[in-house]
């Protein structure tokens, strides 16, 4: 049997690591068919993440690719941004061109709208890379997609690995704690790339020379990257390398057998002020809550890596 392409739409605050998740989708056309990328206010403002998209699309070699810009700020909060992480441009480590990629007119809520209206039912797959802000607002907009969603694949949330952004949440979480509630409470199928795994997907200088070695303008950037990147990991936990978060939710839809998790309840706390953002994941069941998400505890990293760099040689 003909293995057809998932549809998908990548929604993202690029980031370093939301630009190599993005190279991988766009370089496994037999395994992802992107719809489209939706920007979302996050790491950097919306003007930024929206034109980091268009950049890593045209460094992709893919300028036919339809980009856009979505919420600027959270559902009810003010926005946080992690310029400390990224960098002010969002994509710090080498030099970038402005992108000629245009910008598509349409808002992002309207396209992820009118797109899983306009699909078959059950066909179209939700990535967020970001915050949930896009994802609830459509929800929120037009409740009648909501059972026409194939899947969402996010990268977000911490159980074991605790918080990034305070000492109980991730960071993804932590900006839009109501629209993640509301992506959790949806009823939409939903696996989850928390810390827990995204810290076990670790460059390293045999994985980061790896990419150098492409010889490819994407390999080179990916390298330079994840050199700019993993400097807030090192500091903080003391680890070698960064972690590759964002990239864990591509990979998976090409190769899940690369990640094991359990099929568990996650809650989002939004009232706390202490433990704002936190997924409150039942990893032991020891609530009657229902399991409402696939919550990744492990990756097999030197396949990941291998995954990775396959892909993005294909490129450039
Ligand atoms: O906490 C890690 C997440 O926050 C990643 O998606 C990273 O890009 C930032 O958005
Ligand atoms: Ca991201």
């Amino acid at each position: 049997m003909t293995k057809h392409p998932r549809k998908i739409i990548i929604d993202t605050d690029p980031g370093q690591d939301d630009a190599v998740a993005i190279l991988l989708a766009l370089a496994s056309p037999e395994d992802v068919e992107v719809l489209g990328i939706t920007a979302v206010a996050g790491n950097v403002p919306l003007p930024l993440t929206q034109k980091n998209a268009r950049i890593i699309c045209e460094l992709a070699g893919k300028a036919q690719t339809k980009v856009f810009a979505g919420c600027d700020r959270p559902l009810v909060r003010s926005l946080v941004t992690a310029e400390h992480v990224h960098g002010k441009t969002g994509l710090d480590g080498p030099q970038m061109a402005d992108p000629t990629l245009p910008l598509q007119d349409q808002h992002a809520v309207d396209f992820i709208i009118e797109t899983l209206r306009r699909e078959p039912a059950h066909s179209v797959t939700l990535c967020p890379l970001g915050p949930l802000t896009n994802i609830a607002t459509a929800m929120q907009r037009a409740p009648d997609i909501i059972p026409r969603i194939q899947q969402i694949v996010l990268m977000g949330g911490a159980y074991f690995e605790v918080g990034n952004i305070t000492p109980a949440a991730e960071f993804n979480i932590y900006v839009d704690p109501e629209a993640a509630e509301i992506v959790f409470k949806s009823g939409v199928s939903l696996v989850v790339m928390p810390l827990d795994v995204t810290h076990k997907a670790l460059t390293n200088r045999k994985r980061v020379e790896a990419f150098r070695a492409l010889g490819t303008e994407p390999g080179r950037m990916v390298a330079e990257w994840t050199d700019f990147f993993e400097r807030f990991d090192m500091q903080k936990y003391g680890s070698e390398g960064a972690p590759l978060h964002d990239p864990c939710v591509i990979a998976y839809l090409i190769d899940p057998a690369l990640f094991q998790g359990r099929h568990i309840n996650v809650e989002i706390e939004t009232t706390s002020e202490l433990t704002l953002g936190m997924t409150v994941a039942d990893w032991w069941g020891v609530t009657e809550r229902p399991a409402n998400a696939l919550f990744m505890g492990n990756v097999d990293a030197e396949g990941f890596f291998a995954l990775l760099t396959d892909r993005i040689g294909r490129l450039g």
